[in-house]
């Protein structure tokens, strides 16, 4: 009954994975992808009296205006981005409907996609759904998983329709400099291709400002289809409020799309999504606290041996299993039943990555300290 291609994406291995995890007790979970904490209550309280006062209709397909207003005067104060509310903005249904909008529009049978790897479980998943073939660009430790230009250049040579760009990355934490994004453009210009770039990271960056691709230059911002949204600097990822940024056409085809399928996006989030926009004091808070929780993690993965590259954005790091010479899923599996604590298998990410585990650090400093002194004592168990 069930269309071949789709028969051949492979399920999400974190939910596979999650599964087991359900229902055990005292499990410190250092595996979910989404913010510890609760939305800020500024943000709660307009959602609250969004509903006291009857909003409950379907908005225009496009998101409220005043929504993509807030979001083309914050782009332009905080990157001096130039988006029109009008034409050059959709509100969907998290980053996950945009990416799923963005490789719909633009995407014929047959068509290559370029993936990053390790990548979000989505991007291939995704892409194969609209009907692309998609192809992988692999990187590697020795590169702290940074592109490699000569492999990107390769890459490209088979005139890929378009390249999906996650910056910062899940699930490293890779945050690319503008001045790094600049080459890599450079390449990609030359291609042709397309660039979705997914910054729903951009306000967890840590060491240094964020540069959003469309802000290269003129031709970056016509040829990129910019996707962000609230779920995670904002800690609204049950609200589901994603926007999407690109040139009138684009976004045309993709409200198209969304308009049969989604018709719109929840009223009281896209009201939940303008207040979002004024609750910078907030986002820097829990910024500031994803950092320090950051930098102790990233020291004692180190210490316990497991070879960190410091991830300068998100909330994750991508440390290496080599030294205790075992797979990720025994690993993950193994830690889990004896230690209780959950991590994601690295092949969730990328067959490649057997050697990895994914370890998101939006948990509590107090339970980050517990989850080390348990990992500590499994691998002195392992050895
Ligand atoms: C890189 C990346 N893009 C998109 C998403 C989905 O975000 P949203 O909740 O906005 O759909 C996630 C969620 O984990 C993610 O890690």
């Amino acid at each position: 009954m069930i269309a071949k291609h789709i028969k051949k994406v492979s399920p999400s291995g974190i939910r596979e994975f999650f599964d087991l995890v359900l229902g055990m007790p005292e499990v410190i979970s250092l595996g979910v992808g989404e913010p510890d904490f609760i939305t800020p209550w500024r943000i709660r309280e307009k959602a609250i009296t969004a509903l006291e006062e009857g909003l409950t209709s379907y908005t225009s397909n496009s998101g409220l205006l005043s929504l993509r207003q807030g979001i083309s005067e914050f782009l332009n104060s905080k990157y001096s981005l130039n988006y029109k509310p009008e034409n050059e903005i959709l509100i969907t249904t998290g980053v996950s409907e945009g990416l799923d909008l963005a490789l719909r529009a633009i995407v014929e049978p047959k068509d290559v996609v370029l993936v990053i790897s390790p990548h979000y479980v989505a991007y291939p998943a995704l892409a194969q759904i609209a009907g692309a073939k998609v192809q992988y660009l692999i990187t590697d430790e020795k590169s702290d998983f940074k592109i490699d230009l000569k492999q990107l250049k390769n890459a490209l040579s088979v005139k890929p329709k378009a390249i999906i760009l996650n910056n910062p990355s899940n699930p490293t934490g890779v945050h690319y400099s503008g001045s790094e994004l600049a080459k890599i453009w450079r390449l990609i210009a030359l291609s042709g291709a397309l660039v979705i770039s997914d910054e729903v990271y951009d306000e967890l960056t840590y060491d240094f400002k964020h540069v959003p691709f469309t802000a290269l230059d003129k031709k970056a911002k016509r040829k990129t289809i910019l996707l962000n949204g609230f779920s995670k600097g904002y800690a609204m990822t049950g609200f589901r409020v994603g926007y999407v940024c690109a040139d009138k056409e684009i976004i045309s085809a993709m409200t198209k799309i969304h308009s049969f399928s989604m018709m719109c996006v929840p009223i009281v989030s896209q009201v939940a999504a303008i207040e979002a926009l004024r609750a910078q004091r907030e986002v820097a808070d829990m910024r500031s606290q994803y950092k320090r929780r950051r930098d102790f993690v990233v020291k004692e993965l180190n210490r316990l041996g497991f070879y960190t590259p410091k991830p300068q954005g998100a909330f994750y790091c991508f440390p290496s299993l080599k030294k205790f010479h075992v797979n990720c899923l025994d690993f993950a599996k193994k830690l889990l039943f004896q230690e209780k604590v959950a991590v994601v298998p690295g092949k969730a990410f990328g067959d490649e990555f057997d050697t990895h585990i994914r370890i998101s650090y939006a948990n509590t400093l107090d339970n980050l300290k517990e989850a080390i002194i348990r990992i500590e004592r499994f691998i002195k168990a392992l050895k």
